[in-house]
């Protein structure tokens, strides 16, 4: 099946069927913090200034997309929250027609100065990074100070973000042995919370797969102290979902490593360059920055975004082909 061309059909679909209706919008590859398994100590390749998509480029794009049936935006980066006036972009954002779930990933190192903005500005839900609960292992995963980002989780919390979930890298020899402390914290607080695969992006992603855990081993782990109720979560995303029965807790489990769900993927990312890659786990791109500044029009910019999605692979290859995916993580956001 071919791409299917806008004017026909207000809708996005892959080589392969696939209908496309989520952006993942990278506003920086900058980050306040070095998680070991994402980004390099030191590391200090980042996009220059006059490369990175403004505001009204990114508008436009997304606008694009909206008329494509693009639903679905969510804010990441890097860490988003270090671009200034982000809240600002997702008010532009969340009033396009089409946008109706405007969301963020977020280390949230800044979130108790920016939480309420964000909330006002229609953002309406948010991943929070959080792999461990003791300062000094956190201090050696990140770099950074734990207290900072407890800080800002409990300020999106007050600020009514609804629901929260915190996005756990689960790691052999690092922090394997604090999966059941990370349920009880967000059984305590509200949160969702959502395991995660190491994946091989990047040579920092590569490295980290030594510290690998198959998350069908951890759910097993946790079967053994807690009842785990198979359950659905709206939003059709790649996580797993159960419910630990008594509670309000919903864990989902992101497997691309031992599980893949390539067959309903229905996203694309666009870096803060503004390249679209249309797979995680593949180089397949396509540049709209060139295109954008040699000013092209609003039909000739969906006919560019039809045809990258023409470019989208069947699936990653992860396993088979670990050495493939030289940008890291930080670039497209996850
Ligand atoms: C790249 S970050 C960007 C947003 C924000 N800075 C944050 O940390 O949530 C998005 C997600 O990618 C995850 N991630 C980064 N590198 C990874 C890797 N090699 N394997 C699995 N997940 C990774 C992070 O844990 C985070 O949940
Ligand atoms: S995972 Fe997020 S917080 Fe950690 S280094 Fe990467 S971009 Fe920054």
């Amino acid at each position: 099946m071919s791409a299917t061309s806008p004017a026909a059909n207000p809708s996005l679909v892959d080589p392969f069927g696939r209908r496309i209706e989520y952006v993942r919008l990278s506003v920086t590859d900058r980050c306040d913090l070095r998680c070991f398994y994402c980004m390099p100590k030191g590391y200090k390749g980042f996009e220059e200034p006059e490369h990175w998509l403004s505001f009204d480029e990114i508008e436009r794009v997304i606008r694009a997309f909206g008329t494509l049936g693009t639903r679905r935006i969510r804010i990441t980066g890097g860490e988003p929250l270090v671009r200034h006036n982000v809240p600002e972009l997702a008010a532009r954002l969340a009033a396009l027609p089409g946008i109706d779930d405007l969301s963020m990933s977020t280390n949230a190192t800044r979130l108790d100065r920016h939480a309420e903005a964000l909330h006002r500005a229609g953002v309406s839900r948010l991943n929070v990074s959080l792999d461990t609960l003791r300062p000094e292992r956190f201090r050696q995963i990140t770099g950074g100070k734990l207290d900072k980002t407890l800080r800002g989780l409990m300020a999106a919390r007050a600020a009514g973000f609804a629901p929260i979930k915190i996005n756990m890298v689960v790691m052999k020899g690092v922090n394997e042995d604090e999966v059941e402390d990370m349920v009880q914290f967000c059984i305590e607080h509200g949160f969702t919370l959502r395991f995660i695969e190491t994946m091989p992006v990047g040579d920092t992603g590569r490295d980290a797969v030594d510290h690998y855990v198959d998350l069908q081993d951890v759910k097993r782990r946790l079967a053994e102290r807690f009842e785990l109720l198979p359950g659905v979560m709206p939003g059709g995303g790649p996580a797993r979902y159960v419910q630990v029965a008594g509670t309000e807790l919903r864990i989902g489990f992101i497997t691309p490593m031992s599980q893949h769900f390539c067959a309903t993927c229905n996203r694309v990312r666009l870096s803060v360059d503004g390249t679209l890659y249309m797979c995680l786990g593949q180089d397949h791109n396509y540049e709209l920055r060139p295109l954008l500044r040699a000013g092209i029009s609003d039909a000739e910019l969906r006919e560019h975004i039809v045809q990258a999605i023409g470019l989208k692979p069947e699936r990653h290859e992860f396993n088979e082909k670990p050495d493939q995916v030289i940008r890291f993580m930080s670039m497209t956001g996850g």
